[in-house]
């Protein structure tokens, strides 16, 4: 029997309703690095597989053309670059693995290697590499872009990224320094090459100019959900991410990325799913039924609208009082965003020339964007049934992705390290220590 692997995601701490419940990082305790470290022990006393975070660059302003509603409540912003803090969680643990997230649309892949290597060393080979395309027109608007770009192109850019960096990696052989007083020889050329990649998006030289770090290569993920996109899943990725739906549509996807491995020539058995899933876990399904729907009532509408015009490239302030979901979706599709967010599975689910009012919208909307409409609520034992059932549906490689709901501060103790776990392990499912000395190790375990 496989184990399930757990990471969990702490993109964001301090929004949705979350930040307004007691415990939360709020005011002057946020970002501390201390904080940090405190999460980063947990996690890894919970023998968790890797913290994430995910990222974007732009507070989200589709919705009424502004950012005000943004700002004002807490959608998608503040957000940093969490490199430095990874470097910082790293030095209290030993096996806990960090996942960090850059676009291929807007960085180059010479400067992102290189800093993939360095965190991999401070790290000692405990990093994975998020690889996104970005479909929020917000994060264009920091790069130069009017426009979101095409969606086929901006994968196109993504595959080519990865196999840059991957080139970059690889082009220092790990025996390549030898640093001989006696000779005065530091490394040894025949071991040391260029790369000389010349392609459609990137022009470059190389070798790295570095010590090949303890993974050499950070563990990359992708989380296309496209047809496209999982192709690029299929050709760059290590592991995956995808989003939790129902044991069906999981066994779709996980049946699609697997054609998807075996069309680029690999074995689907090496490549697991993490299933980025929202849990509520409490001692009673009573309390943790109540806790969810404190945690909607605490969403408000304006923040839903921010959140899900940021998705779609549409802003759904000017949706009329009655619309149908077909012509909203090919409003989307037209705007380059993603074909298969929240108003696709909408559109599934009610067919798609159904028409809906406004109200009905924002209210799926609500428990959507939110990812309440799609939470694991109840007792660590019924989580684990339905963690265990997604799990077996998609043929037992990979694990779950404990999202935002649950992932912070709050919750990670009282919740997830103390109640989950226990529970995954007694049914043997679930490590009981680490199996390797790096993030790839231990997820191949
Ligand atoms: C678990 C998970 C994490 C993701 N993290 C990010 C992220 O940090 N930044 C981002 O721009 N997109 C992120 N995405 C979006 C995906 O990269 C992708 O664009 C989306 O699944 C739509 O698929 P498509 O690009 O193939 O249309 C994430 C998706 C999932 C399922």
């Amino acid at each position: 029997m496989k184990n399930i692997h757990l990471a969990f995601d702490l993109s964001w701490t301090q929004v949705e309703a979350q930040w307004r419940r007691p415990g939360s990082w709020v005011g002057p305790d946020y970002p501390a690095p201390g904080l940090f470290e405190d999460m980063a022990r947990l996690a890894e006393r919970g023998g968790v597989d890797m913290i994430f975070f995910g990222d974007g660059t732009g507070v989200p302003d589709t919705w009424q053309g502004g950012i005000d509603d943004a700002v004002q409540t807490g959608v998608a912003w503040p957000r940093f670059d969490m490199s430095p803090w990874i470097t910082v969680m790293s030095r209290v643990t030993k096996h806990l693995g960090f996942g960090l997230t850059y676009a291929s649309t807007f960085m180059h892949p010479f400067y992102t290697a290189r800093l993939l290597n360095s965190l991999d060393h401070v790290t000692e080979g405990r990093m994975a590499f998020n690889v996104v395309t970005s479909q929020r027109r917000s994060d264009y608007a920091n790069y130069g872009y009017d426009e979101l770009v095409d969606h086929n192109l901006r994968y196109e850019r993504l595959e080519e990224f990865v196999d840059v960096c991957r080139k970059l990696w690889t082009s220092v052989d790990p025996d390549a320094f030898v640093w001989n007083r006696d000779s005065g020889m530091v490394a040894d050329p025949a071991k040391v090459r260029a790369i000389n990649h010349d392609g459609q998006f990137f022009k470059v030289k190389g070798p790295l100019s570095v010590i090949p770090s303890p993974q050499v290569e950070p563990v990359v993920l992708q989380a296309g959900g496209s047809p496209r996109g999982t192709r690029a899943a299929a050709h760059v990725a290590d592991h995956v991410f995808g989003l939790m739906k129902s044991p069906a549509l999981m066994a779709q996807q996980r049946r699609d990325l697997d054609d998807a491995l075996v069309a680029e020539g690999r074995d689907p058995e090496n490549v697991g799913i993490l299933w980025s899933t929202r849990v509520i876990v409490a001692e009673t399904e009573h309390e943790a039924q109540a806790l969810r729907e404190e945690l909607i009532r605490g969403v408000p509408r304006e923040a839903v609208g921010v959140w899900l015009s940021h998705n779609t490239g549409f802003d759904m302030s000017t949706l009329p009082n009655r619309f149908s979901l077909r012509e909203l979706q090919q409003r989307i599709i037209a705007a380059n965003a993603s074909p298969v967010g929240f108003v696709h599975l909408l559109a599934k689910e009610h067919g798609e020339d159904a028409e809906i009012s406004i109200d009905e919208f924002f209210e799926h909307g609500l428990r959507a964007s939110t990812g309440y409409s799609n939470t694991i609520v109840g007792t660590a034992a019924q989580v684990a049934d339905k963690l265990e059932e997604g799990f077996e549906a998609t043929g037992s490689r990979g694990g779950f992705m404990i999202s935002i709901s649950q992932a912070g501060p709050r919750a990670v103790p009282y919740n997830l390290v103390s109640q989950l776990v226990p529970e995954l392990q007694r049914r043997g499912r679930y490590r009981r220590s680490y199996e390797g000395q790096t993030l790839k190790e231990n997820l191949a375990s």
